[in-house]
């Protein structure tokens, strides 16, 4: 069976000096190994990472990329610059990159699968509004956001890793939390679709996380559902004595 992913997500927060304090606490923390878990931080923090995380088990990813090799793109940063700090994934159609930075489904597209050919794992965020939830299209909504993505597939996806996160918009930042019940039923809809789209090719792994206001206190209870491979964490990633909290009630590891 895969382990589940944590995945942190610390969007616009953390200086060096923060990031240090953060790993300071987290490398010394040798249970992890344990686990799976990755944190995609800020560009300007990815090398005091890599250097406080060299010598265990957490994986490093970016929030952000621009889908060129190269060239004149003023203030973009491309994969290649980021595989300098050993990133293994970068997340790909988050919500507010969406709705604040205006990313449409051609540009989420054409960055998964620059993503996909230089082997960096993308992972695919999806989810609805509350007014597309609270009209009954929220299964329909998603899907599409996965259709977009999957209808063509440039590059082979056998042997790759698929990761998507399912982080309905509402339960962003809000604490509010989709029910167990109503996560576990996208996360298996995303899944079967998946399945569909994909045909024959089979991919090396292929996982769905849950974000959305994720805590301590309610992670167990997505983790126990059979098609949450994982949890994608903002606010609750940000320290690094809750982060490991949060990751060892998810996992059942020992804190
Ligand atoms: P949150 O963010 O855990 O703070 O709700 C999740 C995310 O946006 O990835």
């Amino acid at each position: 069976m895969t382990k589940k992913l944590f995945m942190a997500n610390w969007k616009m927060n953390h200086t060096n000096k923060d990031a240090q304090a953060f790993v300071d606490v987290f490398a010394a923390k040798t249970w992890l190994a344990d686990t799976e878990v990755a944190i995609c931080a800020p560009f300007t923090v990815l090398h005091t990472l890599q250097k406080g995380l060299k010598n265990s088990a957490c994986a490093l990813g970016a929030e952000n990329f621009y889908p060129a090799a190269q060239g004149a793109f003023t203030g973009e940063i491309n994969l290649e610059m980021l595989k300098e700090f050993d990133i293994t994934y970068v997340l790909v159609g988050h919500s507010e990159r969406r709705d604040i930075l205006g990313e449409d489904d051609a540009l989420v597209t054409e960055k998964y699968w620059q993503a996909i050919k230089e082997d960096i794992t993308p992972v695919l965020c999806v989810g609805e509004s509350e007014a597309v939830r609270n009209s009954g299209q929220a299964e329909k909504f998603c899907e599409g956001q996965l259709r977009a993505v999957f209808a063509q597939r440039p590059t082979s996806l056998a042997q790759k890793d698929v990761i998507i996160a399912y982080e309905p918009i509402w339960a962003i930042g809000t604490g509010k939390t989709a029910t167990v019940e109503d996560a576990e039923a996208m996360c298996a809809h995303l899944h079967q679709v998946l399945m569909y789209l994909l045909e024959n090719e089979k991919p090396r792994s292929l996982r769905i996380l849950y974000g959305g206001s994720v805590k301590t206190e309610n992670v167990a209870d997505f983790m126990k559902q059979a098609h949450i491979d994982g949890a994608l964490v903002g606010g609750a990633s940000l320290k690094a004595e809750s982060f490991a909290d949060l990751i060892a009630e998810g996992s059942g590891a020992h804190g």
